[in-house]
């Protein structure tokens, strides 16, 4: 049974890998998607503002009403249709968890549909995860802050840290997109193992560096396994970073890419504002938080 016939959601965009936490690690930034959801008599209908509203689904195919009638399934309860509002503002295919952002708002939504009993914080972490096939956006998206995730026979699991509070996260976003199974398909299926020490000891770090001393983040933001394999399909996001990085920012693709992510102290805003004028054309650059909660559904 549905314990309410309406809900709200608010979902942020999130930033994955880091640099070298490929796959594990993330962090939850203050710009979000707002939607809402209402039980009707009829089909299920989406209406979309924003980004995807020219091309997204408008009827039950929407990634958000698929999600949530996953996580109402998941809870055992049906509902008849369901009506969608969504005010999309966190670009697509830009590496900022767009798709992470849909489905965790379509489980959430589900979630305040049918009450925490039946559909907890993990059951959101693990479908949303299994929905998604890897949970390094998913979990900053429910849990914000910095999260560590990692898979395993049971499913998907992750944990929360905050956050040092002098990082700011800078976006510059590019006027061109990249899908991420593209990215995915560049990588080599082995590495070699003193790569993999060297992304082991980088993420590592970070975890210290993002909530202990930010003066590490430079090193603690190098990678070895899955920026420079990207490069043939965004090479203006890898020269944006080497120039960021000359400069001495710790600047990391964004995701799968090709947003760049610089991890930057008070006194460094200007300065990357500056790099990114000077190196690159058609980035937008907006200096963000870190957003704290993650999902909220009301
Ligand atoms: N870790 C993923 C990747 C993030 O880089 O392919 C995209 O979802």
């Amino acid at each position: 049974m549905l314990v309410k016939q309406s809900a709200t959601v608010k979902v942020p965009a999130t930033s994955a890998n880091l640099g070298a936490g490929f796959d594990v690690l993330g962090l939850s930034l203050g710009f979000y998607d707002e939607l809402s959801v209402e039980v009707i008599d009829g089909e299920d209908v989406a209406i979309i503002s924003g980004e995807g509203s020219a091309d997204l689904p408008t009827d039950g195919q929407h990634l958000v009403i698929k999600s949530l009638r996953k996580g109402l399934d998941f809870a055992g309860v049906n509902a008849t249709g369901l009506k969608l509002n969504a005010t999309n503002k966190i670009p697509h295919a830009r590496g900022m968890g767009s798709s992470s952002a849909a489905i965790v708002a379509g489980i959430a939504l589900a979630q305040a549909l049918v009450g925490r009993e039946k559909l907890s914080t993990l059951d959101l972490i693990n479908l949303a995860g299994r929905l998604e096939g890897h949970p390094d956006n998913i979990a900053p998206c429910i849990l914000g802050g910095m999260t560590i995730a990692w898979m395993d026979e049971d499913g998907h699991h992750a944990v929360r840290l905050d956050v040092h509070p002098e990082i700011i996260p800078i976006v510059s976003i590019p006027n061109f997109k990249v899908a991420t199974q593209t990215a995915r398909n560049l990588l080599p299926l082995r590495i070699a193992h003193d790569d993999a020490v060297f992304n082991v000891s980088r993420s590592s770090l970070m975890v210290y560096a993002m909530t202990q001393d930010p003066s590490l983040l430079f090193t603690a933001t190098e990678d070895r396994l899955h920026q420079r394999q990207r490069a043939d399909v965004m090479p203006a996001t890898l020269r944006l970073i080497a120039a960021l990085r000359r400069e001495g920012m710790a600047a990391v693709v964004s995701g799968a890419g090709p947003t760049v992510l610089t991890l930057a102290a008070a006194g460094q805003v200007a300065a990357v504002r500056q790099i990114v004028e000077a190196n690159s054309e058609g980035f937008e650059t907006m200096e963000l938080t870190v957003d704290q909660g993650g999902v909220q559904a009301s």
